[in-house]
């Protein structure tokens, strides 16, 4: 199974969240990306029961891919906690499923071993049927050789901040390398990618700076996950009828500062253990 193009991202959409994914599940978007900490997953359950109501869409015609709570351990509660996910959305299985972050909050002694139980129950989930594909998001090496000795079913897919403000080079070489398919998450780098000479190529290529990003990222051979509560966005965001050019494209790899632009603790733990 091939993953879509430009994928939906439903992370702080807050009240916004059903008429948004409803948007993009109308609009192309054939990949839509949430987790139990978004607090999204029942948003996309509506949304995709509504889109599916006329006969004119079906569930596989969909990517639906979800993230197991961070802080939720041991085999039978990630197993509990995907049976939420699955309630939540509406849905008999789930086409892509992660662990979010490697380490959790409380788990800094303790998360090698968590981890490898639960990548058993995601084996197992797997092996059921009820899941199509494995993967985990912000994996160093470290913690990806953790489960790659550990484990019968490798993860396939590596979800990681990835924009030309923070590329991860290394990380998705060796991700690559182990045959993941690659998602860049904040594909726009959060609105925030505004250095003159990116905006002034934006202009260049009658884009706004959002779309430059997310092309560059498609460039790259990556799946772009790109959010927005912005009607125009929404439908803008996957319309990108034009190619960035060689020269354009390194210009803009040398805006990477190797800074991730979320400054969240799961990303100081993600460094230190
Ligand atoms: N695995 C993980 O740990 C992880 C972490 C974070 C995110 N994610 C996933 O990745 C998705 C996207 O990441 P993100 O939400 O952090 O960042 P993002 O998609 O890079 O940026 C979203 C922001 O960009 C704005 N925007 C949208 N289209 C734009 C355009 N064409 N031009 C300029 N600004 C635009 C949006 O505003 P408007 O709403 O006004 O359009 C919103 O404020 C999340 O929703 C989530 O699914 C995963």
């Amino acid at each position: 199974m091939l993953i879509s193009k430009v994928g939906f991202g439903t992370a702080d959409l807050a009240e916004d969240a059903e008429e948004a994914i409803y948007t993009a599940l109308t609009h192309g978007y054939k990949l839509i990306d949430t987790a139990r900490a978004y607090g999204s997953e029942m948003a996309v359950g509506k949304a995709l029961k509504k889109v599916c109501s006329d006969g004119s869409h079906k569930r596989e015609d969909y990517i639906i891919q979800t993230k197991v709570t961070p802080g939720v351990v041991g085999y039978q509660a990630v197993l509990d906690d995907f049976e939420q996910s699955l309630s939540n959305l509406g849905t008999d299985y789930v086409d892509v499923y992660f662990i979010h972050w490697p380490v959790n909050r409380g788990s800094e002694k303790s998360y090698h071993a968590e981890n490898v139980e639960i990548w058993r129950a995601f084996e197992y989930l797997y092996e059921s049927g009820k899941v199509k594909r494995l993967g985990v998001c912000n994996f160093l090496e470290r913690h990806l050789i953790d489960i790659l000795s550990n484990c019968k079913v490798k993860p396939t897919v590596h979800q990681l901040e990835i924009h030309p403000g923070y590329q991860q080079i290394g990380l998705v070489e060796f991700s690559q390398k182990l045959g993941m398919d690659i998602e860049a998450w904040s594909p726009m780098g959060r609105g925030e990618l505004k250095s003159k000479t990116y905006m002034d190529m934006a202009d260049r290529y009658g884009c706004n700076i959002g779309q430059l990003a997310i092309r560059w990222s498609l460039q790259k051979g990556y799946t772009p996950l790109s959010r927005s509560k912005t009607k125009e966005h929404i439908i803008n965001n996957r319309i990108l009828n034009f190619n960035i050019s060689e020269e354009d494209m390194s210009k803009i790899d040398e805006l990477n500062t190797n800074t991730n632009y979320l400054d969240i603790w799961s990303y100081k733990r993600q460094q230190m253990y």
